[in-house]
């Protein structure tokens, strides 16, 4: 019966991939309602490895899958991996949001532009378009899934094209010229397949719940990545928060009973920006290693930290969070101690609240913990591992509720199932 969000606790790649689909066994909808081709969510079952960009994780337990309007759709990216899916066995029975906006090839262009013109002070995007897509979008020129299967983006893409052009010429001085011609040939092939999968996510999503049905509302990135609440401008152009979801799949607030934030149990970043924890020594080196902390979409390698029990504080409170799905706490194993941020100090006071403003100033205040060498004996966690879990409750007041000790759906531990 219930509507859950899964959302993101920290800079992305927390393991959001593998505990949507470890829900979604008992979900009857799973709906994806912001980001875009940005996302990278790993699923493993058996030997074979997906990596999904735009399609829910929710896929493989044979469920209904949306993609809300709150998505930015590369038609291409989304085509290809129906196809992958498909030519893997997976039934994909997709609904697409007509409102959802399209990454057109003119985006990941000046995507990178943009970038290159910021020099020092760049983002370090994952260069697929995400920022001018939603700039489009906010600005009132985007072209729309609804305009590319009723083709009525022809005057509004030759428009943009022109501005792209310009801006490319003229403001970022680069030599890139776009070929409109192209562009409309590309947005004609799309148009014809995208066809079969818009659908009135809304409408669907909100009578499911009327029904009683079990639906999940899948998070791309984070809360730290969030364009309001992260740290700005070291974000990406969309809200990942759970308020986003209501937002991004057209439901109202009221509908939602449950927010899984997925913690990984140290911390990760990919992309620029502060980071009170983050290590450039032999654990830092540990972490990335062990955990294969490699980004899933543009292999860059990810910084690495410890947990940072302060930012997990700030996600419950910026998404009410109800419970926590930790992950990669195998990861932590052959570590001899283990540190968690339980605090800052910050302009020479300490605080256990985040002057999200100002992440770069704050200084982690500590407390250690013993390590492990084997997380588990048979089935049961190790002491020192649920004293881990035991200080994370303690420090934010929340039940950890799944525990994830491997990529796979085997490997997890449910104490209390989010259904
Ligand atoms: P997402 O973006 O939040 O879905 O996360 P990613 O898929 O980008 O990155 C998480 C990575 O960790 C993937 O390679 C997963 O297969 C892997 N993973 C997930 N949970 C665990 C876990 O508990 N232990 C280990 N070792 N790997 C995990
Ligand atoms: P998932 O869903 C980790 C980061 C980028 C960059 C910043 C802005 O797999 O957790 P963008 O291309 O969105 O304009 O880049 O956000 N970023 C992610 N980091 N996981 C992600 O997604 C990310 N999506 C974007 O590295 O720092
Ligand atoms: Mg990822």
């Amino acid at each position: 019966m219930p509507a859950v969000i899964v959302v993101g606790t920290q800079w992305g790649d927390e393991g959001k991939g593998k505990i949507v689909d470890y829900c979604s066994k008992h979900a009857d909808f799973v709906i994806r309602y912001q980001g875009g081709t940005n996302a990278g969510h790993t699923i493993v079952l058996g030997e074979k490895v997906f990596k999904l960009r735009l399609v829910p994780s929710g896929v493989f337990y044979g469920n209904r899958v949306l993609i809300g309007s709150g998505v930015v759709i590369d038609p291409e990216v989304l085509l290809k991996e129906i196809d992958d899916l498909t030519s893997n066995g997976v039934d994909v029975s997709l609904v697409v949001s007509g409102k959802a906006h399209v990454i057109l090839p003119y985006h990941p262009i000046l995507d990178g532009s943009w970038e290159k013109t910021r020099g020092k002070g760049e983002i370090d995007t994952t260069k697929r378009g995400i920022g001018p897509t939603y700039t489009d979008k906010i600005a009132r020129r985007g072209i729309r899934v609804f305009d590319l299967v009723n083709k009525t983006y022809e005057e509004r893409v030759r428009w943009n094209v022109r501005l792209a052009n310009r801006i490319l010429q003229y403001v970022l001085q680069v030599g890139h010229k776009l070929d409109v011609k192209e562009i409309l040939q590309q947005c004609s092939n799309w148009s014809d397949r995208l066809l079969g999968y818009v659908g009135n996510v809304s409408e669907v999503i909100n009578s499911a719940l009327q029904e009683k049905q079990n639906v999940l509302f899948e998070g791309a990135q984070a809360t730290f990545l969030d364009i309001d609440h992260g740290t700005y401008p070291y974000v990406t152009s969309s809200n990942p928060i759970a308020g986003g979801a209501c937002v991004g799949a057209g439901v109202g607030p009221t509908r939602i009973d449950k927010v899984l934030g997925v913690c990984k149990a140290y911390t990760t970043r990919v992309g620029k920006g502060p980071f009170p924890t983050e290590l450039d020594d032999d654990v830092g080196f540990h972490l990335r290693e062990t955990g294969r902390e490699f980004g899933t979409v543009t292999g860059r390698p990810r910084r690495c930290g410890w947990l940072d029990l302060n930012m997990i504080r700030y996600a419950s409170m910026i998404n009410g969070l109800t419970s926590l799905a930790l992950t990669k706490l195998d990861v932590l194993n052959g570590l001899e101690h283990l540190k968690i941020c339980v605090g800052y100090r910050w302009r020479g006071l300490d605080t256990t609240s985040l002057p999200i403003h100002d992440m770069g100033s704050c200084e982690p205040i500590y407390i250690e913990l013993e390590g492990w060498e084997t997380l588990l004996h048979g089935d049961k966690l190790c002491s020192e591992a649920k004293a881990y879990i035991a200080k994370i409750e303690e420090e934010t007041g929340l039940s950890v509720d799944y525990i994830s000790t491997g990529p796979k759906r085997v490997d997890t531990i449910c104490r209390r199932s989010v259904w």
